[in-house]
Formats: structure tokens, sequence, C-alpha cells
């Protein structure tokens, strides 16, 4: 009884505020999971399927619910959302002064002009512990697997799926991507979350550049785009045409698939589940987040194993301010 009080309050109160969601009133401070409607900014929060509590934002909401609402999400958006958990470790590596072949790719040794060096994929993102100068790489590992989420601003009208797979294939032709490396995109349309999946495969096609297109994307959706303003951009600042608006994103992750497993040492790993380097950045609207495993695990399952993020923003605020 006690738990179904406030469920039958969110449940009426959804009814009855549904179709009145006030677009200035999106913001729970002390829940981001909130969604709140209505002319009085009633919050609320989704714990399964068909059930939403209320929240009060100027109160933290309960532990028991927030973890009830994490297990929703996990069974709902399963495998297709990578959240960092509390797998997911930080690792502060920051932006690094790459070296560059002659024709632009990555070499797969990076040093940072130190004495610490590693190796990278053709995405530039490490794949191996840190060593010393003598560190050795074999080979540049070939990043064929990019799966870009972004999460779109919530929207007053429903979303016309076949209008927004349309919308997508389009911004992605304003970054040259050929629409055959797209192989799909998904939509999930309680988290506003569209996923994407840019795949290639080295050994058939000529490689579309995919890790620059995923770096330009990040930058167009951060808000400080690489084009020149003569350039016409899939991403305005305040998002992509869609259905006679425009669609503005408020979060992108970019997860980096590597056609080989990444080498870090064991120690670093939890056992039992696959390699997974997290790169996260939130500080501003955006988040990156490169993650790994490989190719055949992939296929069975998306169980991670270990993540790391690092703050890949600081040099962004660092030229912000100068
Ligand atoms: C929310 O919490 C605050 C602080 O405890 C309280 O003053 C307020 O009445 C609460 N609001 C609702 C709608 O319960
Ligand atoms: C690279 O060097 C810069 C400047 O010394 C430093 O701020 C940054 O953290 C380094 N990045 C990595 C990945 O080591
Ligand atoms: C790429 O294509 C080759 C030849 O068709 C195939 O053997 C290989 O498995 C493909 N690789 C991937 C990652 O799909």
């Amino acid at each position: 009884m006690r738990v179904l009080g406030p469920l039958v309050l969110a449940l009426c109160s959804l009814a009855t505020l549904a179709q009145e969601e006030d677009k200035d009133c999106t913001v729970c401070t002390t829940n981001q999971f909130a969604k709140c409607f209505g002319p009085t900014c009633d919050c609320i929060l989704k714990v399964s399927t068909d059930i939403n509590v209320p929240v009060n934002c100027s109160k933290l909401t309960s532990k028991c619910w927030m973890m009830k609402h994490e297990m929703y999400k996990k069974k709902n958006i399963g495998s297709r959302i990578i959240i960092p958990t509390e797998h997911a470790m930080l690792d502060n590596d920051g932006i690094y002064d790459p070296d560059c072949e002659q024709d632009g790719k990555f070499h797969a040794k990076q040093c940072n002009g130190t004495d610490t060096c590693w190796c990278v994929n053709t995405a530039g993102v490490r794949r191996t512990d840190k060593g010393d100068e003598n560190k050795v790489c074999h080979e540049l590992v070939e990043t064929y697997w990019f799966q870009i989420q972004l999460r779109h601003k919530p929207m007053e009208k429903a979303i016309d799926q076949a209008k927004l797979q349309e919308a997508i294939k389009n911004m992605f032709a304003g970054y040259q991507v050929d629409p055959k490396y797209i192989e799909k995109i998904e939509y999930l349309e309680d988290d506003r979350y569209i996923i994407v999946d840019l795949k290639q495969n080295i050994s058939v096609d000529s490689p579309t550049d995919l890790a620059t297109v995923a770096y330009y994307l990040e930058k167009d959706v951060k808000g400080s785009t690489l084009f020149s303003e003569l350039h016409s951009r899939s991403i305005q600042d305040d998002g992509i045409p869609f259905d006679g608006t425009k669609l503005g994103f408020e979060q992108l992750y970019v997860y980096y698939i590597d056609s080989k497993n990444p080498e870090f040492s064991m120690k670093r790993m939890t056992p039992g589940i696959i390699a997974v380097i997290v790169i996260v950045c939130l500080a501003v609207v955006a988040g990156l987040v490169v993650l790994f495993f490989t190719q055949r695990k992939a296929a069975k399952s998306h169980i991670y194993q270990k993540a790391e993020g690092r703050e890949l923003d600081e040099i962004q605020k660092q030229q912000l301010t100068t």
C-alpha cells in the first residue's frame, strides 16, 4: 500500500499531464532521469514499463527508486546502450598530440611527445597499456565498427521513425558517408537515443575514414564545428532539419570497436568479462565513449568487462578560454 499510493498518483498525473508537456519544464536538478510535465512541472521517474513514480526535484530521489529505474533501463535498453557502470573506470588520459603518417593516418605507436608510449587503433584510441619508449606496436589495428549514440533534445511531437531514418541518413551524407556503411539506425524512444551502427570491411571496401567522420560529428554536436562557415553543415547549432522543424542533440557517445581485442594487462581487468575502454567526456554537452570488444565475442554478447574514460574536453576548454 505504501508503494501503491505514489504509483497511482503518478499514473494519474501522467494521464492528465501527458498531453501538455511543457518544453520549459524539462530539468529535474536532483534527478536527470526524471521527466517533468505540465504547468506545475510535476516530475516522474520511470521504474518499469508501466509504472512511473513521482519525484520531488528539491530532494534526492530514493536509492530504491533509482536502483529500480536503473534495472528497468538495463532490462529494456539492455545491450544496445552501453552505459558506463561500476565496471567503467575513469582514466583521465586526456587528449594527446599524435604522431601522424604522411597520409594522415595515426602511427600505431603514440608517445605524446614524452617517453611514455602506447599503441592505438586506426581511430587513434589507446588499446594497450602505457609503456616506455621501447613499447612495440606491431600493427595499426583496424577500428571497423563505430556505434554512434545520439541523444536528441525533447520534442513536442512524437518522432516519426521513417522521417528519422531519412534525417539521419541525410546527416551522414553531409559527412560524405556512403549509405552502405550505415548498417542500422535504431531509435529508443524512452531515452531519446538514436543509435547508428557504421561498419566498414577494410579487406573489401576502400575505407572511408569513419573515425574522422565521428570526430567531425562530435565537434558539430558540441557546437564547435570543424567546417568553415561557407560549408553547408548537416548539424547546425540547433540541430538537424527534421519534420519541418529542428532535431537538436544533447549528448553523443561514440563507441569504437576494433577488429582485434585490445591488449591491456590482466591486472587491469575484471575477470570474466570482455575488455572495454570507455572514454567519456560529459563536461560539455556531448560525450565521447570509446569501447572495444572482440569481434567474435561481440557477436555473442555485449557483456563487457572493463572500461575507462578520459576527459577529452580539457583541450577544448583551454581553446575556448584562450
Ligand atoms: C518537496 O520537498 C520539499 C523539501 O523537503 C518540500 O518543501 C516540498 O513541499 C516538497 N514538494 C512536494 C510537491 O511534495
Ligand atoms: C599529453 O601531453 C599533454 C601535455 O603535456 C598532457 O596534458 C596530456 O595529458 C597528455 N596526454 C596523454 C594521453 O598522455
Ligand atoms: C570482410 O570481408 C571478407 C571477404 O568477404 C570476409 O572474409 C571477412 O570476414 C569480412 N570481415 C568482416 C569484419 O566482416
